[in-house]
Protein backbone atom coordinates (compact mmCIF):
# COMPACT_ATOMS: atom_id res chain seq x y z
CA UNK A 1 0.00 0.00 0.00
CA UNK A 2 0.58 3.73 -0.75
CA UNK A 3 1.59 3.81 3.68
CA UNK A 4 3.57 0.85 3.72
CA UNK A 5 6.42 2.06 1.47
CA UNK A 6 6.36 5.31 2.71
CA UNK A 7 9.95 4.96 4.11
CA UNK A 8 10.81 4.17 1.11
CA UNK A 9 9.75 7.34 -1.02
CA UNK A 10 12.37 9.57 -3.18
CA UNK A 11 11.28 12.80 -0.64
CA UNK A 12 12.69 11.45 2.91
CA UNK A 13 16.55 11.66 3.04
CA UNK A 14 18.49 9.78 5.20
CA UNK A 15 20.68 12.11 7.46
CA UNK A 16 24.08 11.12 8.64
CA UNK A 17 25.69 12.49 11.93
CA UNK A 18 29.52 12.82 12.09
CA UNK A 19 29.30 11.36 14.78
CA UNK A 20 28.68 7.18 14.47
CA UNK A 21 28.50 3.63 15.79
CA UNK A 22 32.11 3.08 16.23
CA UNK A 23 32.26 6.81 18.67
CA UNK A 24 29.45 5.47 20.79
CA UNK A 25 31.22 2.20 21.44
CA UNK A 26 34.68 3.74 21.92
CA UNK A 27 32.70 5.88 24.74
CA UNK A 28 31.06 2.69 26.68
CA UNK A 29 33.82 0.56 25.85
CA UNK A 30 31.57 -2.31 24.39
CA UNK A 31 29.88 -3.46 20.99
CA UNK A 32 26.73 -2.69 20.16
CA UNK A 33 24.69 -5.79 19.54
CA UNK A 34 21.39 -7.99 20.16
CA UNK A 35 21.07 -10.82 21.84
CA UNK A 36 18.08 -12.31 21.07
CA UNK A 37 15.99 -14.72 23.54
CA UNK A 38 13.51 -16.75 22.13
CA UNK A 39 12.04 -19.81 23.39
CA UNK A 40 8.45 -20.90 24.86
CA UNK A 41 6.51 -19.34 27.41
CA UNK A 42 7.82 -20.12 30.75
CA UNK A 43 11.22 -21.17 29.51
CA UNK A 44 13.29 -18.48 31.38
CA UNK A 45 13.90 -15.08 28.99
CA UNK A 46 13.20 -12.72 31.26
CA UNK A 47 14.49 -14.41 34.19
CA UNK A 48 17.76 -14.83 31.98
CA UNK A 49 17.24 -11.39 30.48
CA UNK A 50 17.29 -9.63 34.16
CA UNK A 51 20.43 -11.75 34.69
CA UNK A 52 22.03 -10.84 31.84
CA UNK A 53 21.20 -7.28 32.66
CA UNK A 54 22.86 -7.16 35.75
CA UNK A 55 25.46 -9.14 35.95
CA UNK A 56 26.95 -6.79 32.44
CA UNK A 57 25.84 -3.65 34.36
CA UNK A 58 27.83 -4.66 37.36
CA UNK A 59 30.75 -4.73 34.79
CA UNK A 60 30.07 -1.62 33.86
CA UNK A 61 28.14 -2.30 30.29
CA UNK A 62 25.06 -0.52 29.22
CA UNK A 63 22.35 -3.11 28.50
CA UNK A 64 18.73 -2.31 27.72
CA UNK A 65 15.89 -5.05 27.76
CA UNK A 66 13.24 -5.15 25.20
CA UNK A 67 10.54 -7.80 26.65
CA UNK A 68 7.49 -8.92 24.50
CA UNK A 69 5.31 -8.59 27.47
CA UNK A 70 6.11 -5.23 28.41
CA UNK A 71 6.12 -3.75 24.60
CA UNK A 72 3.01 -5.25 24.53
CA UNK A 73 2.12 -3.01 27.02
CA UNK A 74 3.16 0.34 24.93
CA UNK A 75 4.84 0.57 21.22
CA UNK A 76 2.58 -2.48 20.75
CA UNK A 77 -0.25 -2.49 22.57
CA UNK A 78 -2.47 -2.67 19.08
CA UNK A 79 -0.96 -6.54 18.50
CA UNK A 80 -2.63 -9.27 18.95
CA UNK A 81 -1.23 -12.61 19.02
CA UNK A 82 -2.84 -14.09 15.59
CA UNK A 83 0.39 -14.55 13.34
CA UNK A 84 1.04 -11.36 11.96
CA UNK A 85 0.20 -9.67 14.59
CA UNK A 86 3.04 -11.79 16.20
CA UNK A 87 5.31 -11.37 12.91
CA UNK A 88 4.92 -7.13 13.08
CA UNK A 89 5.53 -7.23 16.70
CA UNK A 90 8.69 -9.10 16.23
CA UNK A 91 9.51 -7.07 13.38
CA UNK A 92 9.34 -3.64 15.31
CA UNK A 93 11.19 -5.41 18.45
CA UNK A 94 13.73 -6.28 15.56
CA UNK A 95 13.63 -2.58 14.04
CA UNK A 96 13.63 -1.15 17.89
CA UNK A 97 16.78 -3.30 18.48
CA UNK A 98 19.05 -2.47 15.81
CA UNK A 99 18.28 1.45 16.83
CA UNK A 100 19.77 0.24 20.14
CA UNK A 101 22.40 -1.45 19.07
CA UNK A 102 24.25 1.42 16.47
CA UNK A 103 23.28 3.66 20.25
CA UNK A 104 26.31 1.25 21.30
CA UNK A 105 24.07 -0.28 23.96
CA UNK A 106 23.73 -4.31 24.70
CA UNK A 107 20.14 -4.60 23.92
CA UNK A 108 18.37 -8.17 25.17
CA UNK A 109 15.40 -8.88 23.05
CA UNK A 110 12.91 -11.14 24.88
CA UNK A 111 10.38 -12.43 23.27
CA UNK A 112 9.10 -15.99 22.26
CA UNK A 113 9.12 -14.87 18.47
CA UNK A 114 7.96 -18.11 18.05
CA UNK A 115 8.36 -18.16 14.27
CA UNK A 116 11.54 -18.76 12.05
CA UNK A 117 11.19 -16.47 9.39
CA UNK A 118 10.58 -13.62 11.65
CA UNK A 119 13.70 -14.43 13.59
CA UNK A 120 15.91 -14.39 10.58
CA UNK A 121 14.38 -11.39 9.18
CA UNK A 122 15.42 -9.72 12.15
CA UNK A 123 18.70 -11.06 11.61
CA UNK A 124 18.99 -9.45 8.43
CA UNK A 125 17.91 -5.89 9.87
CA UNK A 126 21.39 -5.46 11.28
CA UNK A 127 24.15 -4.15 8.83
CA UNK A 128 27.25 -6.01 10.14
CA UNK A 129 25.64 -9.66 10.00
CA UNK A 130 27.67 -10.94 7.19
CA UNK A 131 27.47 -14.90 7.06
CA UNK A 132 30.69 -17.80 6.20
CA UNK A 133 28.66 -20.70 5.49
CA UNK A 134 25.47 -21.26 4.09
CA UNK A 135 24.07 -24.67 5.32
CA UNK A 136 22.34 -25.87 2.54
CA UNK A 137 20.89 -28.47 3.71
CA UNK A 138 18.66 -26.67 6.78
CA UNK A 139 18.40 -23.89 4.45
CA UNK A 140 19.90 -21.38 6.60
CA UNK A 141 23.21 -19.67 7.38
CA UNK A 142 26.06 -19.59 9.64
CA UNK A 143 27.05 -16.35 10.63
CA UNK A 144 30.21 -14.88 11.57
CA UNK A 145 30.47 -14.50 15.45
CA UNK A 146 33.11 -11.44 15.34
CA UNK A 147 30.84 -9.20 13.08
CA UNK A 148 27.59 -10.25 14.10
CA UNK A 149 25.09 -8.02 15.40
CA UNK A 150 22.12 -10.14 16.37
CA UNK A 151 23.35 -12.92 19.17
CA UNK A 152 20.14 -16.02 18.36
CA UNK A 153 19.98 -17.56 22.17
CA UNK A 154 18.13 -20.53 22.16
CA UNK A 155 16.65 -21.24 25.63
CA UNK A 156 15.56 -25.03 24.92
CA UNK A 157 13.17 -25.82 27.86
CA UNK A 158 10.57 -28.79 26.66
CA UNK A 159 6.80 -28.11 26.86
CA UNK A 160 6.33 -30.38 29.38
CA UNK A 161 8.59 -28.26 31.75
CA UNK A 162 7.22 -25.08 30.96
CA UNK A 163 3.81 -26.01 31.47
CA UNK A 164 4.21 -27.86 34.70
CA UNK A 165 5.98 -24.47 35.90
CA UNK A 166 2.61 -22.15 34.58
CA UNK A 167 4.02 -19.31 36.02
CA UNK A 168 1.27 -16.89 34.93
CA UNK A 169 -1.58 -19.92 34.93
CA UNK A 170 -1.86 -19.40 31.17
CA UNK A 171 -0.97 -23.29 29.73
CA UNK A 172 -4.09 -23.79 32.36
CA UNK A 173 -6.68 -21.71 30.70
CA UNK A 174 -5.26 -22.51 27.13
CA UNK A 175 -5.57 -26.53 27.60
CA UNK A 176 -9.06 -25.16 29.11
CA UNK A 177 -9.47 -24.02 25.67
CA UNK A 178 -9.84 -20.26 27.07
CA UNK A 179 -7.45 -18.88 25.79
CA UNK A 180 -6.98 -19.66 21.49
CA UNK A 181 -3.45 -19.77 19.69
CA UNK A 182 -1.17 -20.32 22.69
CA UNK A 183 2.52 -21.46 21.78
CA UNK A 184 3.07 -25.12 22.52
CA UNK A 185 -0.39 -25.77 22.75
CA UNK A 186 -2.48 -24.96 19.76
CA UNK A 187 -0.10 -22.56 17.85
CA UNK A 188 3.54 -23.69 16.86
CA UNK A 189 6.81 -22.51 18.38
CA UNK A 190 9.76 -23.38 15.48
CA UNK A 191 12.77 -24.05 16.93
CA UNK A 192 15.78 -22.19 15.26
CA UNK A 193 18.17 -24.63 13.31
CA UNK A 194 21.35 -22.48 13.65
CA UNK A 195 21.95 -20.23 16.47
CA UNK A 196 24.99 -19.04 17.79
CA UNK A 197 23.68 -20.31 21.73
CA UNK A 198 21.40 -22.88 22.72
CA UNK A 199 20.50 -23.17 26.75
CA UNK A 200 19.31 -26.46 26.93
CA UNK A 201 17.66 -27.99 30.18
CA UNK A 202 18.80 -31.52 31.30
CA UNK A 203 16.39 -33.66 32.15
CA UNK A 204 14.46 -31.99 35.42
CA UNK A 205 17.33 -29.67 36.49
CA UNK A 206 17.29 -26.33 35.98
CA UNK A 207 20.13 -24.16 35.55
CA UNK A 208 20.14 -21.23 37.70
CA UNK A 209 19.81 -18.13 35.78
CA UNK A 210 23.31 -16.53 36.82
CA UNK A 211 25.07 -20.00 35.44
CA UNK A 212 23.00 -19.39 31.78
CA UNK A 213 23.60 -15.61 32.27
CA UNK A 214 27.44 -16.88 32.65
CA UNK A 215 27.55 -19.31 29.40
CA UNK A 216 25.95 -15.97 27.54
CA UNK A 217 28.87 -13.19 29.22
CA UNK A 218 31.28 -15.60 27.76
CA UNK A 219 30.77 -15.48 24.84
CA UNK A 220 30.73 -11.90 24.41
CA UNK A 221 33.98 -11.96 26.13
CA UNK A 222 35.43 -14.84 24.19
CA UNK A 223 33.92 -12.56 20.57
CA UNK A 224 35.15 -9.31 21.67
CA UNK A 225 31.80 -7.74 22.50
CA UNK A 226 32.95 -6.25 25.76
CA UNK A 227 36.00 -4.56 24.71
S1 LIG B 1 5.43 -13.33 20.50
O1 LIG B 1 4.90 -14.62 20.06
O2 LIG B 1 6.90 -13.26 20.36
O3 LIG B 1 4.78 -12.22 19.79
O4 LIG B 1 5.07 -13.23 22.05
P1 LIG B 1 5.58 -12.19 23.18
O5 LIG B 1 5.47 -10.79 22.70
O6 LIG B 1 6.90 -12.64 23.67
O7 LIG B 1 4.49 -12.36 24.32
C1 LIG B 1 4.40 -13.58 24.99
C2 LIG B 1 3.73 -13.42 26.35
O8 LIG B 1 2.35 -13.15 26.19
C3 LIG B 1 1.53 -14.00 26.98
N1 LIG B 1 0.55 -14.61 26.06
C4 LIG B 1 0.79 -15.53 25.10
N2 LIG B 1 1.89 -16.20 24.72
C5 LIG B 1 1.78 -17.08 23.70
N3 LIG B 1 0.65 -17.32 23.02
C6 LIG B 1 -0.49 -16.67 23.36
N4 LIG B 1 -1.62 -16.89 22.70
C7 LIG B 1 -0.44 -15.72 24.44
N5 LIG B 1 -1.35 -14.93 25.03
C8 LIG B 1 -0.73 -14.26 26.00
C9 LIG B 1 2.44 -14.96 27.69
O9 LIG B 1 2.40 -14.58 29.02
C10 LIG B 1 3.83 -14.70 27.14
O10 LIG B 1 4.73 -14.44 28.20
P2 LIG B 1 6.14 -15.13 28.44
O11 LIG B 1 6.93 -14.04 29.10
O12 LIG B 1 6.76 -15.56 27.15
O13 LIG B 1 5.86 -16.25 29.36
Amino acid sequence: TEMSNIGNSMNILWHECPIQKLDRQQLLQQKGCVIWLTGLSGSGKSTLACALSRSLHSKGKLTYILDGDNIRHGLNRDLSFRAEDRSENIRRIGEVSKLLADAGVICIASLISPYRKDRDACRALLPEGDFIEEVLHFHCKVYNPLNLQMLQVFIDVPLDVCEARDPKGLYKLARAGKIKGFTGIDDPYEPPYSCEIVLQQKGSECMSPSDTAEIVISYLEKNGYLL
